[in-house]
């Protein structure tokens, strides 16, 4: 189908009508292309975003590169690549000419094999990835991007090759994001990039002067660099619970499988815990139709991240779909049809999903004799305190050069950006991880985006109004700006990020 609104860039764009630093969506025939404008150089790459498709024209030029609106992935204006997660993948490019005052878009490019500025002074002997998630697999795929060419195994405790995780407690609960978005690469990318997975297998023990490590049956694997991603594992609720009585925790896509399962036969469900994850939870049950109840120990959802204001106000908003809150308590006694809380109230309840908090999991960290405090400590490089084993993602503790404070976040992209940084120096790259963090949560049509971190702050200002959902919030500490949050402001977003990274 032609698209006569926009422009074909192949029939010429005016030069005088995209000034420095422009934007400007059009085609290549039926393709969806952006033309950019960077001083005197003009680039054409793919409209939309590798990861979740988000237009690439509404995100921010940094140098060569565009940042992308939703979730912040940064692609080469040059090669294509993709940067930096959550995007794994790159994007098009075109070959651009200028002749007299038009710029023309010609033909499409072949990416080029290796990534400009690709890495590869060391080469150790084979690398062992301990994790299947977020961060092991952006660290697998960086291995090979940047020319790694020796043995590299995976091996995860999960039954499911990397798949994407946020999603599990989002549209993919909800029904409405089919199982073919889940996987992060399709099944044949493991065998083509020679990546030796192991699934529904645990590393038990390293042995850090061997190099080995040893799996649950019996298998020893040896390594010449080691990657510790195991992330964290959900906290474990002590309640009395009757036969017959359902309780879900919500980590892995089984669990979620499990859960749809069983609302499958449910009419109500109580959510525990005021979380990221038990709201995201109670909007997806919302969505099966489910009566929800919601309990949780704060007197205000998020308070702890966002503060008590945008607390009340997604407290408001999952008030609005339907789901009841009851703060202040936790359950106390499962039964079959119905849960007592803490405070003596009886609700009817099929099932109950629990979103109490995670914690890592240091006992393989503890055994293999690296560094601890709660999480593995990690050097700027993100190597730990034995030579040779690196650690990234949810469990890593390392030394934030923005705060100058040690920290460990349980963030998507963090855990995918580490991945990377901690592939590109086991190749010899001694890349700082001066990570901004970054993460996102939705609430139905409502998604908060957030960069920074902030444990506490003095004041925080928004600039904009929460009701009419286009804000701003930032959180304050002394004079200095630690972190923002922002609901329909993707731009603001990425600046900030941009202006957190200045040193
Ligand atoms: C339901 C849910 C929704 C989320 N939503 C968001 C969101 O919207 N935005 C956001 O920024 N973050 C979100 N997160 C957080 C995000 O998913 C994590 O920060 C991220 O997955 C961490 O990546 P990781 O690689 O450190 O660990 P994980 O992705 O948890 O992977 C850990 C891997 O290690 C494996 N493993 C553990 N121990 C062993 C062992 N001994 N041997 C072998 N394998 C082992 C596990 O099986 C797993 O494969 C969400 C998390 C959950 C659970
Ligand atoms: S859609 Fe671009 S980073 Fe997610």
């Amino acid at each position: 189908m032609q698209r006569a609104d926009t422009p074909d860039f192949s029939d010429g764009y005016p030069i005088q009508d995209i000034g420095d630093g422009a934007i400007v969506s059009g085609r290549v025939g039926e393709q969806s292309v952006i033309l950019v404008r960077r001083g005197q150089e003009f680039f054409a790459v793919g409209a939309a975003c590798t990861h979740y498709h988000a237009p690439l024209a509404n995100g921010l030029l940094v140098e060569d590169t565009v940042r992308c609106p939703m979730h912040h992935a940064c692609f080469s204006l040059r090669t294509g690549e993709a940067l930096r997660a959550p995007a794994l993948d790159p994007i098009d490019t075109w070959r651009v000419e200028m002749l007299a005052d038009k710029v023309y878009v010609r033909e499409k490019l072949t990416p080029s094999s290796r990534p400009s500025g690709a890495h590869c002074s060391s080469d150790p002997s084979s690398v062992v990835i301990v994790g299947g998630g977020a961060a092991a697999v952006a660290a697998a795929d960086m291995l090979r991007r940047n020319g790694y060419a020796g043995p590299l195994a995976m091996v995860s405790a999960d039954d499911a090759a990397p798949y994407d995780r946020p999603n599990v407690s989002k549209d993919y609960l909800a029904g409405t994001a089919p199982e073919e978005w889940m996987p992060l690469r399709s099944t044949s990318y493991y065998s083509e990039q020679r990546i030796d997975l192991h699934l529904k297998q645990r590393v038990t023990s390293i042995d850090t002067a061997g190099r080995l490590a040893h799996l649950a049956d019996g298998r020893q694997l040896a390594y010449g660099a080691l990657l510790l991603a195991t992330g964290v594992e959900p906290i474990r609720l002590a309640v009395s619970a009757t036969s017959g009585s359902r309780i879900f925790y919500l980590r892995t896509l089984a669990d979620s499988r499990a859960i749809i399962a069983a609302a499958a036969q449910a009419k109500t469900a109580l959510v525990v815990g005021a979380s990221f994850i038990g709201l995201e939870v109670a909007a997806s049950l919302r969505a099966r139709g489910l009566e929800v109840h919601l309990a949780g120990l704060d007197s205000v959802p998020l308070q702890r991240v966002l503060g008590p204001v945008v607390g009340a106000f997604v407290q408001r908003l999952h008030e609005s779909k339907g789901v009841t809150f009851h703060l202040g308590q936790s359950v106390v006694r499962v039964d079959a049809n119905h849960v007592t809380l803490s405070g003596g109230t009886i609700l009817p309840a099929d099932f109950v999903v629990m979103g109490v908090g995670v914690k890592p999991d240091l006992a393989l960290a503890g055994q293999a004799g690296l560094l601890i405090d709660r999480g593995v400590l990690t050097n700027e490089f993100l190597e730990t305190s034995v030579p040779g084993v690196f650690a990234a993602g949810d469990i890593a503790r390392w030394p934030d050069p923005h705060s100058g404070e040690r920290i460990r976040v349980e963030h998507w992209v963090v855990a995918q950006r580490q991945g990377q940084i901690a592939a590109r120096n086991i190749l010899g790259a001694r890349e700082p991880c001066a990570i901004v963090p970054f993460f996102w949560s939705q609430h139905y049509e409502v998604a908060i985006n957030y960069v920074g971190h902030a444990e506490q702050w003095d004041v925080s200002a928004i600039d904009g109004s929460l009701e009419s959902r286009d804000c701003a919030i930032s959180y304050r500490r002394g004079e200095r700006t630690l972190a923002v949050a922002t609901i329909s402001r993707d731009l603001q977003s990425l600046r900030a990020e941009h202006a957190f990274e200045a040193p």
